[in-house]
């Protein structure tokens, strides 16, 4: 499967745009500012439904505008189909496949399984759990069509909670337990599906960082929840909810369930040591590419398509070896869509590619890829 075309309307800064893509090879060269990043966070939201940097979906809205569209075009065994995403100001974007609008946009989540690669990515290792989460959580929301229901059940439940333990009024305790089922219930089913990805990511990750590396780091992705999980998803339930009863009243006097899955961490190591403390710059560099090779094999298993890949700008900061390694990978996934401001740093692979110039939000075919 890929994308042939893709059209934007008042999309960040496209006014309109219509291009056709190479089922491989994919690459978009331009100086700084000129849209190259929008087109993929563009294919980005129609794999995901949403932005892998806005805050809001409102941003992606072309300044002055009250609404953008973002269509593509995807080629599948059982033929054609259009996906378009509507963008409008101050209300819920919307969903048409096949010209036919949708209730739910989660029908989207894993038809077109995505992974960006971006220098952001450093921030999976250095930056605080929520990235991390966060990551594991798209992950399992490509492969899993139910764990969005545990997930959005989850945080339903967690807010209720959290704002009776704020209120402190006096029959909060009989309140409290009505949330705590849904909460230990869906909060198991979440810890058991995390777990399990974060183990195939384990296996995935050692596996790219032992070739990057020539099998000289051993790299493991520890998956650290705040209670232990023996047993099948019921009796982690139990445990969880026998958990908050202990916890109550620390997390009354606090205000805040501090028991649950809301407080997963990974736990990244690198030959024993934690990278986020002890990894070099360079070790922390290859460990967050790891991650994201881990996720492009573990969505290519279980989505049954190859994802496209997204690699915003990171050649540059490649070394030789490493990007002759990335371009090597490439040639066995899916589509791929490359940015850059210079087509050296892609060296062989800028052969093989359909080049497209971007500029002040118009891009140009600039040189074709064989077979396209
Ligand atoms: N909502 C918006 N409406 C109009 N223009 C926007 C909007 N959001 C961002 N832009 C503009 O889009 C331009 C291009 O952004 P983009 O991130 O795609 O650049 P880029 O080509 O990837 O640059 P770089 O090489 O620096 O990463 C930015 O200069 C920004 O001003
Ligand atoms: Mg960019």
């Amino acid at each position: 499967m890929h994308v042939r075309s893709l059209r934007l309307s008042h999309f960040r800064n496209y006014d309109s745009l219509e291009v056709g893509f190479h089922p491989q090879l994919n690459l978009f060269l331009g100086p700084n500012a000129q849209g190259k990043t929008n087109i993929l966070e563009a294919l980005y939201c129609l794999s995901t439904t949403r932005s892998f940097r806005a805050a809001s979906d409102e941003e992606m809205i072309q300044f002055g505008r009250g609404e953008g569209a973002i269509e593509g075009v995807l080629r599948r065994e059982e033929g054609e189909q259009a996906i378009r995403l509507e963008l409008r100001q101050g209300k819920n974007k919307a969903l048409f496949l096949d010209g036919k609008k949708q209730k739910k946009l989660s029908l989207l989540l894993g038809r077109l399984p995505a992974v960006v690669f971006s220098p952001d990515d450093l921030f999976l290792v250095k930056g605080g759990p929520a990235l991390r989460r966060r990551y594991l959580d798209l992950t399992v929301l490509q492969m899993d069509q139910g764990y969005l229901a545990h997930l959005q059940q989850y945080e339903r439940a967690l807010k209720q909670r959290n704002s009776l333990l704020r209120q402190k009024v006096p029959e909060m305790q009989s309140q409290l337990s009505v949330w705590e089922e849904p909460l230990a219930r869906h909060g198991a089913a979440l810890m058991l599906r995390r777990r399990e990805a974060a183990r195939k990511l384990s296996d995935f990750a050692g596996e790219a960082l032992g070739d990057l590396t020539g099998g000289a780091e051993r790299f493991e992705v520890r998956y650290e929840p705040n209670l232990p999980l023996d047993g099948p998803e019921s009796s982690v339930a139990d445990q969880m909810l026998r958990a908050l009863a202990q916890a109550r009243r620390e997390e009354m006097a606090r205000g805040v369930t501090v028991v649950g899955p809301h407080r997963d961490d990974l736990g990244l190591w690198a030959n024993g040591q934690l990278l986020r403390k002890f990894g070099s710059q360079g070790q922390q560099r290859t460990g967050a590419l790891a991650l994201k090779l881990a996720q492009l094999s573990l969505l290519a298993e279980g989505c049954r398509t190859a994802p496209l890949v997204l690699f915003d700008d990171v050649m540059a900061e490649l070394d030789a070896k490493r990007r002759a390694f990335f371009l090597n990978r490439l040639q066995q996934g899916g589509q791929a869509f490359l940015t850059g401001t210079s087509a050296n740093d892609f060296s062989a692979a800028s052969k093989a590619a359909r080049i497209f110039s971007v500029e002040g939000g118009k891009v140009v075919r600039a040189q074709d890829g064989p077979g396209g």
